[in-house]
């Protein structure tokens, strides 16, 4: 059984044939493929993009999705393996990934790291649990990766440019008031290189650099595909020549679950927003963000109004790729 738990588990060649379907459901949005199927939407974080691109998605394909909120409209979640469950949670993901099984066909999660240990959130425990104990596909709605909108900007980038191997590839850090996931950045990272792009990753100072694991399987990528991974903290340079631009803010790794210290680093480096001036220096470049973004601390009016900004079609692509993703788990895809 395949799950869709992270870009790496599935060849350029696999995802290239999600994106080629993706593509197919774009120009016929509507069919019966999933009819009577059902998927399990668990959040654990807020979304407006991917609860309604899910929702709608197995809609438009037939079948059904229902939303739980653990905490919320669900009963708490336990994931940790032979706890003594006497705090919030009122079951175990053993029982809830069993139960979802027996009554959906395909179960998605989003279930952010949770800021204190990074030596353990790195290992993505949370979803790692519930694939363990479930007996259907498991998708990934965002934990320390996001392969989700790995999919999207990859169809951006290919709709937009053809094809993206050679092409130079910003991934810059941006400004925000306080320390986030770094699963987009680290999609953004496996995918385009992946992809054959020459990938810079911009970022304020060392600290900033992703996760090694993140970090050693994109240089694999590029080397696998013909492409590059090169790591600047120099914004002119960086964005000289880019022909993509992917905005996201995330936080510094060594100070993890240490948000005050964190903000001594963060504080200075406001600079990082992406704006025309920045822009200018580029060869005619793409500008993306995943969305949400908060404007005129991460990218300006002038940026994210501009022709050249795409995320609106990323987030549009999202509806088309996890169509695409969910019916190729089904079996459904060829
Ligand atoms: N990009 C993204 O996943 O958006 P949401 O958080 O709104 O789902």
């Amino acid at each position: 059984m395949q799950h869709f738990l992270t870009t790496s588990d599935w060849t350029a060649e696999q995802l290239d044939a999600l994106l080629e379907l993706a593509r197919g459901l774009e120009r016929r949005p509507c069919n019966d493929r999933l009819a009577g199927r059902s998927i399990a939407l668990v959040f654990l974080n807020p979304s407006l993009r991917t609860r309604t691109s899910f929702e709608l998605g197995m809609q438009q394909l037939g079948g059904i999705a229902i939303v739980l909120q653990p905490g919320k409209d669900a009963w708490g979640v336990e994931f940790r393996p032979g706890v003594v469950m006497d705090g919030e949670a009122e079951e175990h993901i053993a029982e809830v990934a069993g139960v979802l099984s027996r009554y959906c066909d395909l179960i998605g999660l989003r279930a952010f790291p949770g800021f204190q240990d990074w030596s353990h959130d790195r290992q993505d425990p949370v979803i790692r649990a519930l694939a363990q104990h479930a007996s259907v596909p498991v998708i990934n709605m965002e934990t320390i990766v996001h392969p989700c909108q790995e999919l999207a900007l990859m169809k951006t980038l290919q709709d937009r440019l053809g094809t993206v191997r050679g092409r130079k590839f910003v991934l810059t850090w941006t400004w925000h008031p306080r320390p986030l996931n770094t699963a987009v950045a680290n999609s953004a990272l496996l995918i385009a290189s992946k992809f054959g792009m020459d990938v810079t990753l911009l970022c304020p100072e060392p600290a900033y650099v992703l996760d090694e694991q993140f970090m050693r399987e994109a240089a694999d990528n590029a080397r696998a595909s013909g492409g590059s991974v090169t790591v600047s903290h120099d914004i002119e340079s960086a964005y000289r020549g880019a022909e993509v631009v992917y905005a996201k803010s995330w936080g510094a790794l060594p100070l993890y679950g240490r948000p005050q210290e964190e903000w001594a680093l963060r504080e200075h480096n406001r600079h990082f927003i992406v704006d025309e001036q920045k822009m200018a220096l580029t060869d005619a470049a793409l500008f993306s963000h995943c969305l949400p973004l908060r404007r005129n601390v991460k990218a300006t009016d002038g940026v994210m109004d501009a022709d050249y900004c795409v995320a609106l079609d990323e987030a549009e692509n999202r509806l088309h790729v996890q169509k695409a993703v969910m019916m190729t788990l089904l079996g459904a895809g060829a």
